[in-house]
């Protein structure tokens, strides 16, 4: 497979699908040949020599030897253009990908050692997305690394207050196995204590305890949560809270999570009530945008038109927008599949046909 940048991998006709992606580090939108440029502009030195060779280092084994080559590729991230460069190239993307809307994870822990302020990250991040406010819709949530001290959480929580008013919600992410959400509990409870909605990756590389710790604690959302499908109780549970997963099909895929995407659980979890969505995760690493995302998994699981509709509407009732604006996003989806949930459009019978006749789904929507 070969690195392109500034562009979704292939323009198949899920891009024309009004589609959300909640689950995406801004830290892992960056894309080799911009990693190379900053490096080049900051004089940082890579243990790759080209964008070739980074390409060729991420063929990873597990989420920790993606996480290692993730937080170097950060070091070339020192100034605020720096960050204005990265959230705008993501977010014109994602606009032409079919995102309509964004809820993007940034962690300020991975940049205490590059020589930058925390207000001139927030800077560069905050003009990009003002910059394209009219493209794209985008909520941005904070978040820390498991692998390090609850009270180090705590600090970056408060660290960030300057910003609360513009930050969504906070969340948790880094390498799972041996760290539970419960041990950070107090970090969870003070987001709450400040209003924020919360999240938690679980049940990625960890077991489905950790997707039981979350639920437990009281998460808004799980990032991932593959491993419930093994704990037909906790399914159950997640059904009747209707606790959105933030799942990452290509994610799990280049993480050997999963041998085949046709081994992925999205599929028996819809099936089963829950509320399942698509997502990208740190789509210059995996090769996959949201719309490729969607393809994938279309074409693994074969999902149906009434299963596509629903997962792209779990996607506006999974995001942290007030009701007034997810109104809007749940017409346009449903602008997409006129004939929903009756399923006698056009375009929704294209959708089924699909395997007998090679056609693909909305190709035909402008
Ligand atoms: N940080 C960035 N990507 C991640 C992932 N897939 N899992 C955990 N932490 C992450
Ligand atoms: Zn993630």
């Amino acid at each position: 497979m070969v690195l392109s940048a500034g562009k979704p991998r292939q323009q198949h006709d899920f891009v024309k699908l009004p589609k959300t992606d909640l689950h995406v580090h801004l830290e892992g939108t960056l894309e080799p040949e911009m990693l190379f440029r900053l490096a080049g502009r900051n004089h940082i030195s890579l243990p790759w020599k080209n964008p070739e060779m980074l390409h060729e280092a991420c063929k990873f084994r597990d989420l920790s030897g993606f996480l290692a080559i993730y937080y170097k590729g950060c070091e070339v991230l020192v100034t605020e253009q720096d960050f204005y460069d990265l959230t705008r190239a993501y977010l014109e993307r994602a606009a032409s990908d079919g995102v309509v809307h964004t809820e993007f994870f940034f962690n300020p822990q991975v940049f205490c050692g590059n020589k930058i302020s925390l207000e001139g990250i927030m800077r560069g991040v905050f003009s990009a997305v003002h910059d394209m406010r009219e493209r794209i819709s985008c909520l941005y949530m904070g978040t820390v690394m498991r692998t390090r001290p609850v009270e180090e959480a705590l600090r970056t929580l408060n660290e960030l207050a300057p910003w609360y008013d513009r930050i969504a919600a906070f969340g948790m992410g880094g390498a799972e196995n041996g760290n539970p959400p419960s041990r950070f509990k107090r970090y969870f409870e003070a987001c709450r204590e400040r209003g924020f909605r919360i999240c938690v990756h679980a049940g990625e590389e960890g077991p489905a305890e950790y997707v039981r710790e979350a639920v437990e604690l009281g998460v808004d959302r799980i990032d991932h949560g593959n491993a419930a499908v093994h704990d037909p109780a906790l399914m159950k549970i997640l059904a009747e809270k209707q606790i959105p997963l933030t799942m990452c099909p290509i994610s799990n895929l280049r993480l050997n999570l999963i041998r085949d995407l046709g081994e992925h659980p999205l599929k028996r979890m819809l099936s089963r009530g829950i509320c399942v969505t698509i997502n990208s995760d740190d789509p210059a690493y995996f090769l996959g945008y949201a719309s490729d995302n969607w393809e994938a998994v279309q074409r693994a699981l074969d999902l149906t038109p009434a299963e596509v509709l629903q997962l792209a509407l779990n996607g506006v009732e999974a995001c942290f927008l007030p009701e007034a604006e997810k109104i809007k996003l749940r017409n346009d989806v449903k602008t997409a599949f006129p004939g929903a949930p009756g399923m006698a459009d056009p375009i929704v019978e294209r959708t089924a046909r699909k395997d007998q006749d090679g056609f693909s789904p909305l190709s035909e929507m402008d």
